[in-house]
């Protein structure tokens, strides 16, 4: 490889930070992505954000769902640069349209910032988008919001990572007072104070000092907030997790930051942190071995499939992270799983409702590519070789429907349909294995039924009725030897695409009964 080439991937690659922001339904991701845009320059991008959250808010008709597709779509990354480095943030759907692509976007980010509601604390999406970041074992940062209105405890909210995750945190600043009485926070590595200050809550001011025993503080934010300060501190350092960057980056221990994402109170200081201590990409896992970013060969897979972005156009995008060497314009790459060679003409990058074509793109970056219907989820594309990308998880869906076509006639394209909208990610789909034989579909988010539903008319002209089952939780099985007559109270044994055994659950009794009544089983959360 060329020095020059090699050297500017090297560079490309260290300014490069790819993160997810993983929180509840109203934490405020969209007020916080703003700011981060906002302190990116990328002002074009302001207050689209909030547009794009209100018109979630609308109506489920279609129109309505459509528009909000195109919508997730569009800002499926946003990018900025910020002190040199070039920051790339993935959307995760989060609202209404929660799906099996928020899982999936979390396997292309390279950390994630986990927000959290002071007054809330670890609420139920949290969880399970955390979970998903955990098995990857990426670095989580974390940002408790909403300091200026009451909340709980942070001693009580490190408590409640702890016990509800299962992660342990080290504060990097803490807050002195909160709600009406916020005066400001420590930061506990600059050791200097924030002050939140001003009428309008918007003056922030820096002052460095000491320590937290300092006494300008104590002129600052009185007695009673500073001796409160003093005592948190105290115990912190005792008894507190040190910082250890080798625990940060395996992903058990996560840094904690205190602000309020409206009033940009302590953003900065979180955004320049996070930059300072999050990875750039790294090595991704292949059939033959890691994948370094900096090989001169470029490389990437794809994680989401958005079909019908423009329903005048009935095109589809699949969006692709590239994890190795530079991507350009118009260059040939090895569709691995086809087996042959394609020329990626015509990349997209999203921001805001613009569609911009990229010329060059490295590891980190999120493209979409045209997709005249030859990729799947999961794909690899490589230059000048067979890189074959590690298999991207299916993840447990949590409703399921039993699937009909209303026109018995329609059966062919029905089964197209299916196929092509399994491929895509759109459900996954778990066949009965009694004498009757079923087609049960199984999602993560309602919105995939709909979704499911509606392409199935327009796109292959199937009516099909859909009946929700009561099962609320499954798990793939693995055994030597398999019963379905162990799996019959309250839960029942079907078969995935692959002939995979799968149990679905009414609820978590009926899970450990079948558990009990299965001691040899494995039940995996995802497939084998
Ligand atoms: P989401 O994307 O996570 O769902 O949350 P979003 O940013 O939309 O924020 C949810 C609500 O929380 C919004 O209020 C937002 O203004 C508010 N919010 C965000 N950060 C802070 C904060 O630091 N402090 C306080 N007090 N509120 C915060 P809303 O009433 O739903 O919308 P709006 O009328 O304010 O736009």
């Amino acid at each position: 490889m060329s020095q020059t080439l090699q050297t500017e991937i090297q560079k490309e690659v260290d300014k490069r930070r790819t993160f997810a922001i993983i929180s509840h339904p109203d934490a405020g991701k969209t007020t916080l992505t703003e700011k981060l845009l906002l302190f990116g320059g990328a002002i074009r991008l302001a207050g689209t954000v909030k547009a794009r959250k209100a018109s979630r808010h609308a109506t489920s008709d279609w129109m309505e769902i459509e528009k909000q597709r195109g919508i997730s779509v569009t800002s499926s990354v946003m990018q900025f640069d910020y002190n040199g480095h070039r920051v790339n943030i993935l959307d995760t759907p989060g609202h209404q349209d929660f799906s099996e692509d928020t899982y999936r976007t979390l396997t292309a980010a390279d950390s994630a910032v986990m927000l959290i509601d002071v007054a809330k604390g670890v609420e139920a999406q949290t969880i399970k988008l955390f979970q998903v970041c955990r098995k990857r074992g990426i670095p989580i940062f974390t940002f408790i919001n909403k300091l200026d209105r009451e909340g709980k405890n942070p001693f009580d909210l490190m408590e409640e990572l702890e016990q509800v995750l299962g992660i342990r945190s080290v504060p990097m600043n803490w807050p002195i007072g909160m709600g009406r009485d916020l005066c400001g926070v420590y930061d506990r590595m600059k050791k200097q104070v924030e002050l939140f200050q001003g009428d309008d809550h918007t003056t922030i001011q820096v002052r460095p000092v000491e320590d937290y025993n300092d006494n300008v503080i104590r002129e600052m934010a009185g007695e009673f907030l500073h001796d409160q300060l003093v005592q948190d501190l105290e115990l912190l350092d005792v008894a507190g997790d040190p910082f250890d960057f080798d625990k940060v980056r395996a992903g058990e221990l996560t840094p904690v930051f205190f602000g309020s994402a409206v009033n940009n109170f302590g953003v900065q200081t979180f955004l320049e942190n996070f930059l300072q201590l999050a990875p750039k990409p790294t090595p991704r896992n292949s059939l033959d071995g890691p994948v370094e970013p900096t090989s001169d060969k470029f490389s990437g897979y794809v994680f989401k499939i958005q079909a019908n972005m423009n329903p005048a156009h009935r095109d589809r995008i699949a969006f692709l992270r590239i994890c190795s060497g530079r991507f350009e314009r118009g260059m040939s790459v090895r569709h691995v799983r086809a087996g042959k060679e394609i020329k990626l003409s015509q990349p997209q990058q999203f921001l805001a409702q613009d569609r911009d074509i990229v010329d060059v793109a490295y590891p980190g970056d999120i493209i979409g590519l045209f997709d005249p219907g030859i990729f799947r989820i999961g794909d690899s594309l490589a230059q000048g070789g067979n890189i074959v990308f590690d298999e991207l998880p299916t993840f447990p869906p949590e409703i399921f429907a039993k699937v009909t076509v209303k026109n018995a006639l329609k059966h062919k394209q029905y089964q197209k349909g299916l196929d092509q909208l399994t491929e895509e990610g759109t459900i996954q789909v778990f066949h009965s294995i009694g004498s009757i034989e079923e087609t049960i579909l199984g999602v993560v988010g309602q919105l995939q039924f709909e979704v499911f539903e509606h392409r199935m008319r327009a796109e292959y002209g199937v009516e099909i009725q859909l009946q929700r089952m009561s099962f609320q939780a499954a798990r793939w099985i693995v055994d030597e030897q398999i019963d379905p007559g162990k799996f019959r109270i309250n839960s029942t044994l079907v078969k995935d695409k692959k002939g995979n055994y799968v149990a679905l659950f009414e609820n978590e009794y009926a899970m450990r009964t079948a558990m009990e009544k299965n001691p040899t089983a494995k039940f995996l959360e995802t497939q084998p």
